[in-house]
């Protein structure tokens, strides 16, 4: 029977009863949707997956999304890889807090994580609750963040000139100019599924609308601070078979390092986000 228990930390539940290499229920689709909905991260520890079960648990939570700037692995172009060798020494991918692709128009719901090659130290994933980041705000911050528009970008990482334009190891990564376009959207606002207002930012915001240069750094400066504290923070430990899926409307991550002369290889796969699997 599926269990759901949530972790003691801010965010993030365990999820134990349901094995993702056969079709699951609706009954116990639901119970996973709400738990999403409630929890923001879950973890599936032991789950024996090949590369289509993984596409068939992404597809029962939303139609699978794009990937703007990482190629995907050889024979599947719906999952990239989030691959360092065991020699690499520069930087970690993704160590800046952020929700995937919030560039995009409308971004993605969620992603999902598939731990295959797990270092024994190391490569712990954070997760930042953004609600929670919302409703601890002191209330004069809430009354500024009212009605502004954060814009962002995905130039500082992915264009030309960007962090990844040069070496990135095994990561697949492809800059373009299309990473200079811009998309606004609401810094503080309501989760397009469940409602519930949250803080929607992270390091793909490079400015924010109508606001004068200094106001404007000085805001990204405590948001920064502001968003990401610990005790909006759950850290998560992976594990060879451990299938983690988050909600990008709710949640900042980021990955971490520590794993020096290790291999670390997950899967991934991005979940769009529409309102016909709500
Ligand atoms: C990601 O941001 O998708 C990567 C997270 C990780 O490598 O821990």
């Amino acid at each position: 029977m599926i269990e759901v228990t949530k972790l003691n930390a801010p965010c993030g539940a365990e999820i134990k009863g349901v094995d993702f290499s056969k079709p699951v229920s609706k009954t116990d689709l639901k119970i996973i949707r709400q738990a999403w909905m409630d929890h923001h991260v879950l973890v599936f520890p032991n789950q024996k997956l090949e590369n289509e079960d993984l596409v068939r648990f992404a597809e029962y939570l939303g139609p699978i999304g794009d990937d703007p700037f990482i190629e995907p692995i050889d024979g599947h172009k719906k999952i990239a890889a989030i691959h360092r060798r065991a020699d690499e020494t520069g930087r970690i991918f993704a160590d800046n807090w952020h929700s995937d692709w919030s560039f995009m128009p409308v971004p993605p719901a969620g992603t999902c994580l598939y731990g295959l090659i797990i270092p024994p130290e190391g490569g712990d994933t954070f997760f930042s609750n953004q609600h929670l980041a919302y409703e601890m705000l002191p209330e004069e911050m809430k009354a500024k963040l009212h009605n502004v528009n954060a814009i962002h970008s995905a130039r500082t990482a992915y264009a030309r000139d960007g962090a990844y334009a040069k070496d990135n190891g095994a990561m697949r990564i492809t800059v373009s100019d299309e990473a200079k376009k811009i998309q606004t959207h609401p810094i503080a606002r309501n989760h397009p599924e469940s409602g519930k207002i949250g803080l929607f930012g992270g390091s793909y915001v490079v400015d924010f609308e109508n606001t004068p240069e200094d106001e404007a750094k000085q805001l990204a400066a405590e948001l920064r601070d502001w968003q990401n504290r610990d005790e909006f923070v759950y850290r998560h430990k992976w594990e060879p078979d451990m299938l983690v899926l988050w909600d990008n409307r709710s949640v900042l991550h980021r990955a971490s390092g520590g794993y020096e002369g290790y291999e670390r290889r997950l899967h991934r796969l991005t979940i769009a986000d529409s309102p016909d699997y709500y």
